[in-house]
């Protein structure tokens, strides 16, 4: 029997202790695999439809509703104007013909189908299931028949898609409603199937992730800051059985993170930097990971004018390279992997850190600051230099560093930058998992921008144009020579303004599916 216990957060955490004022949220529904030929037990019946070249089209996996519904399945979603788009969500009351009340016909969009069978695209498949389970209301038990029940890798996308869809963060709501939804049943083939079986776990793993990295990004600034991230953190580890460190403001004093401590000085509450090691037996590879913990970007003494309060968002990335090193763990996987989290509040107050400040770094290099909202390659700086002094093979760094990747690519899609094959590499990787990730260049020639004529190097050009590119080439400096590395900038995808798909609005948990997809590729597949 699969645990059904949350990883979130919220069940992480008593009330009034670690993140005062949140309580236990509810649980992940329980997956499980059932055949296509007994009782189905269900409130609802899922099946998927196509958007084909001669209109809608039942996709594989309905015959069994259809068959039940004497054929005539297709006939009744063309009389109530199905299509078989992306989003669309129908409902046919089986009135009796079939043991579950209800069939859902969800679409999945346009697809190839030349030649005969429609080819299931699996992300419309996980945004799919996503949009039926996030919408439902009143049903316990759903049972799921997309496809023909033999493709692990469409197993996987349907479990991600129902466990995504599932999140609720309503902590704060009087009377909230929590999801009734208690179990998932997904029709295949071989119900006893062990590789099927651990895709479900494999599965669950990585949506709590996702999950928790949702709600570190939903919870206010007001409850995590850096000591309550930090502490987080170490605690998660420590459950995990991975090994953690904290650096306090005294530790990064005395370990030169000038960076860190100047962006962490205008805030009520000190920076920190946590590093989390998962150190298995033989590992295949030693992989950094790096993520930007700004818990409240006001932009600093160059106050913020727009989009301030998404920037409790703005520690996405630690959120999401936590949430992946614990995964790594979890699944086993045969790579040494270290997270290296640097955590402050960029703050106003009469000890902020100034324009035209000079901070000098981890390694002694300087910088001129320019503008203090350019803040997350400032404490990226310092933590990409404690992550190479590891001499890490690889090394993936994400941040909701830059307004431009918005401006770049839209809300959804990240930017990655890097040594060029591993980016296409990580590229590649991400599509796979359903992430939307595009490679993007570091044209030396924006360099010169970052001269200073004060200091190394200035935090903010005076030309504004490919500002995500620019802020990939500051990086760059602190990368040590000889690491393949990749640059992902989340800024928008961490973040959704409203609900689509398997996404609530809030949090989405942006690219741990890509790091975990990543880590898993490093240790041989
Ligand atoms: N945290 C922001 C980037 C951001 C913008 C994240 C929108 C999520 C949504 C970052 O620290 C920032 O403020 N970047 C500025 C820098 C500015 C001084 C040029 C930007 O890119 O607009
Ligand atoms: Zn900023
Ligand atoms: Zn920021």
């Amino acid at each position: 029997m699969l645990a059904s216990r949350s990883h979130t957060v919220a069940a992480m955490t008593k009330p009034g202790t670690l993140l005062s004022g949140l309580t236990e949220g509810s649980p992940l529904p329980q997956l499980a695999l059932v055949s296509g030929t007994g009782s189905l037990g269900a409130d609802l019946l899922v099946v998927g439809t196509v958007a084909g070249s001669g209109g809608l089209a039942l996709a594989p996996g309905a015959g069994l509703a259809d068959t039940a519904l004497g054929g005539r399945l297709l006939a009744a979603l063309r009389a109530v104007d199905a299509g078989g788009r992306t989003d669309e969500l129908v409902k046919i009351p089986t009135l009796g013909l079939l043991d579950v009340p209800v069939v859902v016909a969800v679409g999945l969009g346009k697809v190839a189908d030349g030649d005969g069978l429609p080819a299931l695209d699996l992300e419309s498949v996980r945004r799919a299931v996503g949009s039926v389970v996030r919408t439902i209301s009143s049903a316990r038990r759903v049972t799921i028949a997309i496809g023909d029940g033999t493709d692990p890798a469409l197993v996987s996308a349907i479990a991600e898609g129902a466990l995504l869809g599932s999140y609720r963060f309503q902590h704060y709501k009087s009377g909230a409603t929590p999801s009734k939804l208690r179990r998932v049943q997904i029709v295949v083939a071989d119900p006893a199937d062990r590789a099927a079986r651990a895709t479900l776990r494999r599965a669950r793993t990585i949506a709590e992730a996702v999950n928790a990295t949702r709600d570190l990004v939903n919870i206010p600034a007001s409850v995590l800051n850096p000591v309550t991230f930090a502490d987080y953190a170490r605690r998660r580890a420590e459950a995990a059985g991975l090994s953690v460190e904290v650096l306090d403001e005294r530790k990064l004093a005395r370990g030169g993170f000038g960076g860190v401590l100047a962006v962490g000085a205008g805030s009520a509450t000190p920076p920190r930097m946590v590093r989390i090691t998962y150190s298995p037996p033989r590992p295949r590879a030693r992989v950094a990971l790096v993520g930007k913990g700004i818990t409240f970007d006001t932009g600093g003494l160059n106050l913020k004018v727009a989009m301030m309060a998404q920037m409790k968002s703005d520690m996405g990335g630690a959120a999401a390279v936590i949430s992946s090193v614990i995964a790594a763990a979890q699944l086993r996987l045969p790579v040494e992997v270290t997270a290296t989290v640097p955590m402050a509040e960029n703050a106003v107050s009469g000890s902020s850190y100034r324009p035209s400040d000079v901070l000098t770094l981890r390694d002694g290099r300087t910088v001129e600051v320019d503008d203090t909202d350019a803040e997350g390659r400032l404490i990226l700086a310092d933590a990409l230099l404690r992550a190479c002094e590891d001499v890490p093979d690889f090394l993936i760094e994400t941040s909701t560093l830059t307004g431009g990747q918005l401006v770049a690519l839209g809300p959804s899609t990240s930017g990655v930058m890097g040594s060029e094959d591993f980016r296409d590499r990580v590229a590649g990787l991400a599509a796979v998992a359903g992430e939307s990730v595009w490679a993007m260049p570091l044209p030396p020639a924006l360099r010169a921008g970052l001269d200073s004529p004060v200091a190394d190097i200035t935090n903010l050009p005076k030309e504004r144009w490919g500002s995500m590119l620019v802020a990939g080439l500051f990086l760059a400096e602190f990368v040590a020579e000889g690491v393949e590395w990749v640059h992902l900038d989340i800024a928008g995808p961490s973040f959704a303004n409203s609900a689509s798909g398997y996404n609530a609005r809030g949090g989405t948990g942006a690219i741990v599916r890509t790091i975990l997809a990543t880590l898993t590729d490093l240790a041989g597949g």
